[in-house]
């Protein structure tokens, strides 16, 4: 717990900024604090950008029903447990992934979306707005079912989303800093054993054992990085790269960097080797759906590939986890015709 204390200070750390700074101070103290934490300085031509805290709002002058929605999407982002059993089936709370409520750089900061969407997306062929977006995050990393497009939730969400984004320019022509969870080098060889290891010593304590985490009554302290309680098999984070990439800026919690990249992708091996719900594109056989979705998807990930311990195949299984379906009515393909 106290190391949970000291990360949010830490993140706070990061994201607060002093409002006597001017805006070039202020963003030379934010790169600062960043590569003292171990993460690379921008790149010339990178497009840096510091979201507005929920304090600047506050202050900020807009219509005071606009504030409160923003509050409540914000709300909605860092306790999505209030969704439990309508649109969320684990123990993920949006924060669960996208750290310090969505404005930690090399934590998937959310704010891109918002700025770079409507925009063709590889996962479903098609163009997505904003809100399909986020639809995508409830149906995989939240194991569940969207709120309806235009509904109080889906506005509030994005509202906050948009919010974080307040003076990027639309399409920016620059590569956003500290986007997605960017991956460090793969080594030659994972090892299932040495990332069980490595788990057992260095996150178990958090997460368990068993991968189940640890709720508190109706609270998540730590999210399950398996089981039944975890993202399903067609969220974002079951890629090798972006387990790795998410667990070498973010993990041990407070310790960002603290592993080397072979310590990152062998625990992010032994993570993504394990069970969790069903990928709801699943077409009833996990080879067929391997195969359909291999070229964008899950040549990256270990679903329906043959686990080494114990000749298990991952992924072979009807278990939709909490939830009693198996796909949303969501996704679906759109035609623009
Ligand atoms: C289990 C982890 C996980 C959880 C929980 C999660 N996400 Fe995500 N999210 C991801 C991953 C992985 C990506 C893709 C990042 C990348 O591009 O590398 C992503 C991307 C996004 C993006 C796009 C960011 C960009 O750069 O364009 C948005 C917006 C987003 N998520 C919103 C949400 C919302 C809203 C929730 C809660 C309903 C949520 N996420 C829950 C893992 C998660
Ligand atoms: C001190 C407690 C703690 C330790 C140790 C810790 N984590 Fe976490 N982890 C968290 C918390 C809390 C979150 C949710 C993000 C947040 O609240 O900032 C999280 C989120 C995650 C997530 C995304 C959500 C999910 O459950 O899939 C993964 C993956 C993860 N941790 C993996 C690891 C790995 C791997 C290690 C060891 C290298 C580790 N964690 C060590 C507390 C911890």
């Amino acid at each position: 717990m106290i190391r949970r204390f000291f990360c949010i200070a830490l993140i706070g750390a990061i994201l607060f900024s002093s409002g006597l700074l001017s805006a070039d101070e202020k963003t030379e103290k934010y790169i600062n604090t960043l590569t003292e934490l171990g993460y690379p300085a921008p790149e010339e031509n990178q497009l840096v950008h510091i979201p507005p805290t929920m304090e600047d709002l506050e202050e900020a002058d807009v219509h005071p029903e606009l504030k409160r929605v923003i509050r409540r999407g914000y709300d909605l982002f860092t306790n999505t447990q209030q969704l439990r059993g309508e649109n969320v089936f684990n123990n993920m709370d949006c924060s669960s992934c996208h750290t310090g409520a969505g404005r930690m750089p090399f934590s998937a900061p959310i704010w891109p979306a918002a700025v770079t969407l409507p925009d063709f997306r590889g996962k479903n062929g098609h163009v997505n707005s904003l809100e399909e977006r986020i639809a995508g995050c409830f149906t995989y990393s939240m194991n569940g079912k969207p709120p309806e497009y235009g509904s109080d939730k889906m506005v509030a969400l994005t509202a906050y989303h948009s919010w974080l984004a307040t003076g990027v320019e639309m399409y920016p022509d620059k590569p956003i800093y500290g986007r997605g969870f960017p991956a460090p080098d793969r080594p030659e060889e994972l090892s299932y054993s040495r990332g069980e290891q490595g788990y057992n010593e260095k996150c178990a304590v958090c997460h368990s054992e068993d991968g189940s985490g640890l709720q508190v009554g109706n609270q998540t302290v730590f999210p399950a990085p398996w089981g039944d309680g975890s993202n399903n098999w067609g969220a974002g984070i079951v890629r090798l790269f972006t387990a790795a990439g998410f667990i070498k800026n973010n993990m041990p919690l407070g310790q960002p960097n603290s592993l080397s990249d072979q310590q990152a992708w062998d625990i992010a091996y032994y993570i993504s080797s394990q069970e969790r719900p069903q990928d709801p594109r699943y077409t009833g056989d996990v080879e067929e759906t391997r195969e359909k979705y291999g070229p964008t998807f899950h040549k990256h990930s270990r679903y329906g590939q043959i686990r080494e311990v114990d000749g298990k195949r991952l992924g072979d299984h009807e278990n939709t986890g909490e939830k009693d379906f198996l796909k949303p009515d969501t996704v679906r393909s759109r035609t623009f015709e």
